[in-house]
């Protein structure tokens, strides 16, 4: 469903991204790691539409989105966490993941007035939708509150609860673990395995920290990583 074709991405002289092929199916989560520097965030930049790549293309779902802007692959389906997470702090934890779904009816300013039940109808699924996902990430009983009294580990299981809200066909997790208490971070991150796995549908591409040194590695669902200086994907039912 995503694939990438020999991507690339220049700094100047610098290749943050050299030659990235991998491809991902529906139900497997995809591990990106690498040390710092790598090129882990760079390469969900090209594919999330934040950065156009120098060359090699990316496919969804049969359509090339190399190069599409970030808010077209938005809606193309494939929704992204950020590193650093920038909730909007004064406005309350569950209005932050409300503000995510694709599509409302109520952004077209003329919907508003010539079918506000419909809005309102929509707007009380998406609170339900958005509730949901709170309670997912265990954030619920903080949901009245303004996200900026949120730790950083909670902002990125805010983040989570923001992604997984559009219902995404993809999801690029850029370290959803940092900052997280680990034995939280692994529950949390085993029970969004085994939904996306129950549902059969949403492939999760999530990226670590590697402790060696070098470039990121990339081991694709074909099998090895092609080269010791790129990044390895390493996929997992
Ligand atoms: N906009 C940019 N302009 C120039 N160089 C950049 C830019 N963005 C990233 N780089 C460089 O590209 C390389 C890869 O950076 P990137 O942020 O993708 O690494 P990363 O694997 O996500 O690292 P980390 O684990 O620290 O998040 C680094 O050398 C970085 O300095
Ligand atoms: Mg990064």
């Amino acid at each position: 469903m995503l694939i990438l074709n020999d991507l690339v991405k220049a700094f100047g002289g610098h290749r943050a991204v050299d030659g990235v092929s991998c491809s991902m199916e529906r139900g497997r989560i995809t591990g990106l790691i690498g040390p710092n520097g790598a090129g882990k965030t760079t390469l969900f930049n090209l594919i999330a539409g934040a950065l156009k790549p120098t060359s090699g293309s990316i496919s969804l779902d049969g359509h090339d989105i190399s190069g599409r802007r970030a808010d077209q692959v938005f809606q193309a389906g494939l929704a992204r966490s950020f590193q650093i997470p920038r909730p909007f702090p004064e406005v309350t934890v569950l209005e932050n993941v409300m503000l995510a779904p694709r599509g409302q009816t109520g952004e077209t300013f003329w919907r508003n007035w010539l079918s506000p039940a419909l809005v309102a109808a929509q707007e009380r699924a998406v609170r339900e939708k958005a509730m949901h996902w709170l309670e997912f990430v265990g954030l619920a009983a903080l949901s009245g509150q303004p996200a900026r009294v949120l730790s950083g580990g909670q902002r990125k299981l805010l983040e989570i609860a923001r992604v997984m809200v559009s219902e995404p066909k993809l999801v690029l997790l850029d370290e959803p673990g940092a900052g997280v208490m680990a034995p939280c971070a692994r529950r949390r991150l085993k029970r969004s395995q085994s939904r996306s796995r129950a549902r059969a549908a949403v492939p999760v591409i999530a990226t670590s920290k590697a402790r060696t040194s070098g470039h990121p590695k990339v081991n694709g669902d074909q099998g090895e990583p092609r080269a010791a200086n790129q990044p390895t994907a390493e996929s997992a039912m």
